[in-house]
């Protein structure tokens, strides 16, 4: 069984070897552009440890968690249009280098290569790859869809946001885990094991995704820090905020998301003032806890002996106290 280190270097080294050689070479510079930036390489990985809990011999797995790879890229193209976001892995995003134009197609081609690369799954398990992919990919553009609805929105309730992110991250790490176990030959029980478990991983990592974009410092975690708070996301933070504040704090909250012209660091300083005297960077790691607990739960489940275990153990606490 391979170490973590040993997963992320294949990985590394799979990615590398990828090459967008068709012409307009303009077409895909943005795309080696975005994905020799680096990034955790979390979905990739997550497929080959799941696979190699049940298989030594983890090549079959290469080119689907390569498309998942170069399909989350691709979201994050479009992500960075839609949230306005200019730095990303610390280096200007896609559409400031480019324009948007580029973002948009260069995105669509990666969306398409990713396919190419799932469609190379072998086939005796493509069909069950595919359609999984095909859905969590749909799903991922409803998330996207609330994620965006949301910011115009003053009424969204606790489970309307986790629903939503369930969608835009969490089916993703999910995704990753079971065509992991589905080409290792996982039984279904486990596959739907460690997709739960990546489901839960998931809504934790993305809580932490809210809380770094709050409180995370630029230079460790590659994204300007509040960009959520100006676009008015409807981060667990500011739903919460908005449940606990006095009457005061509520009325600068509304104050400060009225504004159509503002200067970004003012807001982010009075909405973060009122974040940090609302405690809230301690409630949403309580639910952060929650979920990974229920994470380890799916975990044990698994028909696998306990040492091979220990690598997603790491990695999922890894994930909860990452900065990047
Ligand atoms: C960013 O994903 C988008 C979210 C779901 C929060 P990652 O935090 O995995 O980004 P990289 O790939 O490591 O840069
Ligand atoms: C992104 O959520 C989810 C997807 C890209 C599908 P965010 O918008 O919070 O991700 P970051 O913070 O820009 O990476
Ligand atoms: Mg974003
Ligand atoms: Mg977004
Ligand atoms: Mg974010």
């Amino acid at each position: 069984m391979l170490s973590f280190n040993e997963i992320l270097q294949k990985v590394e080294h799979e990615i590398s070897q990828l090459s967008f050689e068709y012409p307009p070479k303009s077409l895909y510079d943005p795309i080696e552009y975005i994905l020799s930036l680096g990034g955790k390489r979390i979905r990739p990985a997550l497929a080959l440890m799941a696979c190699n809990l049940y298989q030594e011999n983890i090549d079959n797995v290469i080119y689907p968690a390569l498309g998942i790879e170069v399909f989350h890229n691709f979201t994050l193209l479009h992500d960075d249009l839609m949230d306005r976001a200019d730095k990303r892995r610390n280096k200007p995003t896609v559409h400031k280098v480019w324009n948007d134009n580029t973002a948009i197609l260069s995105g669509d081609a990666m969306l398409i290569a990713a396919y190419q690369l799932i469609g190379k799954t072998e086939p005796s398990c493509l069909k069950e790859v595919f359609d999984l992919f095909t859905e969590t990919a749909l799903e991922i553009c409803g998330g996207q869809q609330y994620d965006m609805e949301f910011e115009s929105r003053t009424d969204v309730t606790e489970p309307e946001y986790i629903e939503m992110i369930r969608l835009k991250t969490a089916v993703l790490l999910a995704c990753s885990l079971k065509i992991g176990a589905i080409i290792g030959g996982a039984s279904k029980e486990d596959a739907d094991n460690l997709y739960d478990f990546g489901i839960n991983i998931g809504l934790a990592f993305q809580l932490q995704d809210d809380l770094l974009d709050v409180y995370g410092d630029t230079a460790t975690f590659g994204k300007n820090i509040g960009g959520d708070i100006t676009c008015n996301k409807k981060t667990f933070l500011l739903i919460h905020a908005f449940e606990l504040a006095s009457p005061e704090q509520k009325a600068t909250l509304n104050n400060w998301i009225g504004k159509t012209q503002f200067i970004p660091a003012e807001k982010i300083e009075a909405v973060t003032a009122i974040y940090n005297e609302l405690h809230l960077k301690d409630i949403t790691t309580v639910k952060m806890q929650g979920y990974y607990d229920k994470a380890m739960d799916h975990l044990s489940r698994l028909n696998v002996t306990p040492e091979k275990l220990t690598i997603l153990k790491d990695v999922s606490n890894r994930l909860m106290y990452r900065q990047s």
